[in-house]
């Protein structure tokens, strides 16, 4: 007697969901620059992805840094994370420094880079010049540990801001070199660069980069200070004595301005300089910090309540440890294979 077999109809293969990876070091206070620069970015980006999301607290090292305000930071940085909208239930969230295999394929990536592309690296110029009393190794071998990062979860796509085109670009090159040796073992991974909010600038000083680790609070605004103050920061920002609010080369301050209140509300250039005609920089200033303290809103209050539990936020980055180092550990062995080290 034949049995009746229930054939399932013939199922396409699910597509392979892309990867992407990407972090920010604990080694300030978190920065409008992040949050509109990468982090925005990222909660966007995690519905359709898989992600993983790093504090990146071996990079910080390259710096000097105060132990305790690090591994404060570093807490700090993943409750941001989770205040900003990622859900720990889609993405992974981790700390490097709990995850070897970060600093396992560094040291072999380290191998496979040129003295003469990591001199080229403009952020390690930049660094070099600021601390000139701390050149380290770390910092000039910075983007391969960087390198190591995307490249161990074969990531696709890297969500960064401008300043980390340069870093992606060398982590293409590292990884095709080393397919060239040895095959296909990395997936060549694309930066990811908004259009509006790339590069947020000082407040202070609207030719350079806002920057977490500026020593001048008054130069960013901190995605979690009060609205007072962001609103108190965004009128007295620098700007220039032209007092028309048009986007315009040598016009850096209301540049930035215009690109941080197009980040909130979407409008574009002309549409700003269109609600902005006949009116002065201060009624400009004052919406722009109204829109901006408007926008973060949520993620200061989220942030405010989860920052207190402790426990919860311990939970993420154990379990997104974990689930990282599963991952990681599937490129690391294949590497190791590859180069050549004798099995354990
Ligand atoms: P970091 O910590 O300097 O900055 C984190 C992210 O924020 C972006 N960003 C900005 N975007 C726009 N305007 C600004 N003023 C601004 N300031 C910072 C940065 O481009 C970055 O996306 N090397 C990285 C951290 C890192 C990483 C990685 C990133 C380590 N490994 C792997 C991606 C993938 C850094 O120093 O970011």
């Amino acid at each position: 007697m034949s049995e009746n077999i229930n054939i399932a109809p013939e199922q396409a293969a699910p597509e392979k969901r892309k990867r992407i990876f990407s972090g920010v070091q604990p080694s300030g206070i978190l920065t409008l620059g992040n949050y509109l620069g990468a982090i925005k970015n990222w909660v966007a980006l995690q519905n359709d992805y898989d992600c993983l999301y790093c504090v990146v607290d071996l990079h910080a090292i390259t710096v000097r840094q105060v132990p305790t305000d690090l591994r404060r930071r570093t807490l700090e940085g993943l409750a941001l994370y989770v205040a900003c909208g990622i859900d720990p239930e889609k993405s992974i969230m981790f700390v490097q420094s709990h995850v070897p295999s970060h600093a396992e394929l560094a040291w072999v990536l380290g191998c496979y880079t040129g003295f003469g592309e990591l001199s080229r690296m403009t952020q390690f110029k930049d660094k070099s010049q600021k601390h000139s009393d701390n050149i380290n190794a770390g910092l000039f071998t910075y983007p391969v540990l960087m390198a190591a990062d995307i490249l161990l979860y074969q990531a696709d796509l890297v969500p960064v801001g401008l300043d980390q085109k340069q870093h992606i670009e060398i982590t293409r090159d590292v990884a095709q070199r080393f397919n060239g040796i040895y095959g296909d073992v990395f997936t060549i991974p694309e930066p990811y660069i908004p259009k509006t909010g790339m590069k947020i600038n000082s407040l202070t000083d609207p030719t350079k980069k806002m920057s977490k680790s500026d020593p001048n609070p008054a130069s960013f605004v901190a995605i979690i200070e009060s609205r007072d103050e962001t609103i108190r920061k965004i009128k007295r920002a620098v700007t220039d004595s032209d007092a028309v609010v048009r986007y315009a080369e040598g016009k850096d301050g209301i540049n930035n301005l215009m690109t941080i209140y197009s980040s909130f509300t979407g409008k574009s250039f002309d549409e700003i300089e269109k609600e902005f005609d006949g009116k002065g920089y201060g009624d400009f200033k004052a919406a722009v910090g109204e829109v901006c303290a408007d926008g973060l809103e949520n993620v200061r209050a989220e942030y405010a309540r989860i920052i207190k539990d402790k426990a919860y936020l311990e939970g993420i980055m154990k379990d997104g440890a974990e689930k990282a180092l599963y991952l990681s550990k599937k490129t690391l062995s294949k590497v190791y294979k590859k180069v050549g080290f004798y099995a354990k």
